[in-house]
Order: structure tokens, then C-alpha cells, then sequence
């Protein structure tokens, strides 16, 4: 792909803040990747421009009938002094997962990986050097036809921004306060849910806002059916440890396929765990923390990491999950993935991709 380039100058770049005043997805870099596509050329327009607002026709598809989808990946600055990216082809594969189900254009996965890379690589000096910070990476994709009526756009922008980042959650590493909704969905099976669609996330905010209210960090979906059954949390996929084996719920079509989450399978599994993707409801997770058997429970994503949850909160009774302490098996997965992830572990998966 033949990508134009035009930078800002050098005296005129952003100041980059201080590893303490990162948050996550509040600064933004210098320059921006963006392409266009329209139904009779394809993709075109390649380039890489100083980071600025887009000029969108007040009647773009995006802005109305929600045509729009995204991604989350992380560029991370080695011990070593080099750049990482973590499975990084999962995700434009997963992209184009998402632009099918939206009835949105297939991107070429390999070009978009090399622009990502090219402006990552411009952007080097912005990558944080901290353990537990990283570039986090945006790609998206929006419907930019101007027309109202409900059909397939035939023009899209697709652009990669990105952001410095630290740890998503305030709490950081430490265990995260859950909020079991089943007066709310996120998803139906099939719906979109598993896509990263905009939409989805804008469907979960009047749940998580109420649980934050009451003090939660996030909140836990059950299946629209029944509401019987865990799915994930929105900004994650969740993990228990029942009696020993490690279960998740399986991906049924409402549920993100998350790439953190199908690490820390690979590797449960590797250690010897007994791994379970399975249909696991509400009540055997509250059973086993009521008699003890509910070891541990986590979630995990590129932006959470691993996240241990220390309560759920489920039909007015809380449940404080071992002892409110990180588990030892999200400890070892923390310290696993961010040890190959910081270039600190061997990679013996072949996940990291260096920027040269
Ligand atoms: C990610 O984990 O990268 C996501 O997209 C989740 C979002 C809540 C930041």
C-alpha cells in the first residue's frame, strides 16, 4: 500500500505527558493514519496527516443508522528498548470479522498491519516506557456515505489513532468490584455482540453507569434469553476458577472473541489446568462462592489486561471472592502475559511482533 506522508514539524509536536498523567485514551498523538473507500474504487487515499478532526456530512450513514466498528491493540516498549506488538494480526483479522457482520468493505489485513506499524513507528517517541503502560492503538471504521435510509453505505473512512496509555481501570491491578445486571443486556445471540461495534458499547453505558453509582467498577451480562446464563463484562471477557477448573463462557455469537482471552486459554491449559469454554450460569458461580469452591474470577482484555475481580454483587447479596485478593493463577497470567508482552519472558508462541 502506497501511503502518503505529511508530518507535523518537529517544533510544533505535542508535549508527551508524564507517565502519571497518562489515564487511558485521554492524550492523543501527533499524526493519525486514514484511508477512504468508496464502492467503485476500493480503498484509497492511503495517508498519514497530522492528527485533526474529520469533515463529515451531517447525513453520514455512521451518524445514523450506527455503522461504525473498531479495535484495540497495544504497541509496548521492551525492557530491551524495542517496540512489541501482541498478536497483532488477530485483531485486523477480528476487524474484518466485525466490517462483515456490519456490511462494511474487508480491509487487507497485512497492509493495514504495515500502516499501523509505519505510524507507530513515527510516532516512536510517544511509545511510555513504564511497566504497565503501552501506545495504545485504535483502528476504526466508519460509514461516511452521505444518505438517509437504511442499507449498506458505499463510502467509509478507516483510520488508526493512537494514545498513550496506563491502566484502564482506577484499581488498576487490583481486584475490581462487579455488578451482576439482570435487569439489562448487552447482546443476543444473533445480534452483533460479537462484533466491536460502537453500538454495543453505547447499549451497555445506562447499566454500567447505575453500577457505578452504587460503587462498582463494572458490570457483569448475563444472556438475553434466559438471563440465566455469564457472557462477559464489555470491557472484558471473564474467567472463574470453579473448584480448580478454569471456565469461560463459549463463544456463542454475543460474546467478544477476545485475544487476551484466547491467550490466557492456551496458556491455563498449558500449565495443566482444566479449561472449560462452556455455558456457565449465574447461580453455579454464586453456588460455588457460597460453598467455597469459587477459587478465583478475572477478566481480560488488551486494555484491562487482567483484571482480578475480589466481588460480585448478584440479586441484592455481595460475594467477595478470595477474600477480595488476587488468585494465584490471574498473578501468574498478569505476570506471563506482560512479561512477554515487556519482552521480560521468552515468547515460546511466536505472539510478539517487533517493530523494526
Ligand atoms: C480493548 O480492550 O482494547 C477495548 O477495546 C475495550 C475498551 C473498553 C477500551
Amino acid at each position: 500500500m502506497d501511503i502518503k506522508c505529511e508530518l507535523v514539524p518537529e517544533d510544533s509536536r505535542k508535549p508527551i505527558p508524564q507517565p502519571d498523567e497518562l489515564g487511558f485514551g485521554i492524550h492523543f498523538t501527533d499524526h493519525m493514519f486514514v484511508m477512504d473507500y468508496k464502492d467503485d474504487k476500493g480503498w484509497i487515499n492511503a495517508r498519514i496527516i497530522p492528527y485533526s478532526p474529520f469533515t463529515l456530512d451531517p447525513a453520514a450513514v455512521c451518524l445514523h443508522y450506527g455503522q461504525a466498528i473498531f479495535e484495540g491493540l497495544k504497541a509496548y516498549k521492551g525492557i530491551d528498548g524495542k517496540i512489541r506488538f501482541f498478536r497483532p494480526m488477530e485483531n485486523m483479522k477480528r476487524l474484518n470479522r466485525s466490517a462483515w457482520r456490519m456490511c462494511m468493505p474487508q480491509i487487507n489485513e497485512k497492509d493495514l498491519l504495515d500502516a499501523i506499524k509505519k505510524l507507530v513507528d513515527i510516532e516512536r517517541r510517544w511509545v511510555p516506557e513504564a511497566k504497565g503502560t503501552a501506545l495504545y492503538i485504535r483502528p476504526f471504521m466508519i460509514a461516511t456515505e452521505p444518505f438517509l435510509g437504511v442499507r449498506p453505505a458505499k463510502e467509509y473512512i478507516l483510520s488508526v489513532i493512537l494514545t498513550p496509555v496506563g491502566a484502564y481501570y482506577k484499581e488498576g491491578f487490583n481486584p475490581v468490584k462487579i455488578f451482576v445486571t439482570d435487569k439489562y443486556v448487552r447482546a443476543a445471540v444473533g445480534g452483533v455482540g460479537e462484533a466491536k461495534a460502537a453500538g454495543n458499547y453505547a447499549a451497555s453505558l445506562m447499566a454500567s453507569e447505575e453500577a457505578k453509582e452504587k460503587g462498582f467498577t463494572q458490570v457483569l451480562w448475563l444472556d438475553a434469553k434466559e438471563r440465566k446464563y455469564v457472557e462477559e463484562v464489555g470491557t472484558m471477557n471473564i474467567f472463574f476458577v470453579l473448584d480448580g477448573e478454569v471456565v469461560t463462557p463459549e463463544l456463542t455469537g454475543s460474546i467478544l472473541s477476545g485475544i487476551t482471552r484466547d491467550s490466557v486459554i492456551r496458556l491455563s491449559k498449558d500449565w495443566g489446568y482444566k479449561v472449560s469454554e462452556r455455558r456457565i450460569s449465574i447461580d453455579e458461580v454464586i453456588e460455588a462462592a457460597k460453598s467455597g469452591k469459587l477459587n478465583e474470577c478475572f477478566g481480560t482484555g488488551t486494555a484491562a489486561v487482567i483484571s482480578p475481580v475480589g466481588f460480585l454483587y448478584y440479586k441484592d447479596q455481595g460475594y467477595k471472592i478470595n477474600g477480595g485478593k488476587t488468585g494465584p493463577l490471574a498473578q501468574r497470567l498478569f505476570d506471563e502475559l506482560t512479561g512477554i508482552q515487556y519482552g521480560e519472558k521468552p515468547d515460546p508462541y511466536g505472539w510478539v511482533e517487533f517493530l523494526e
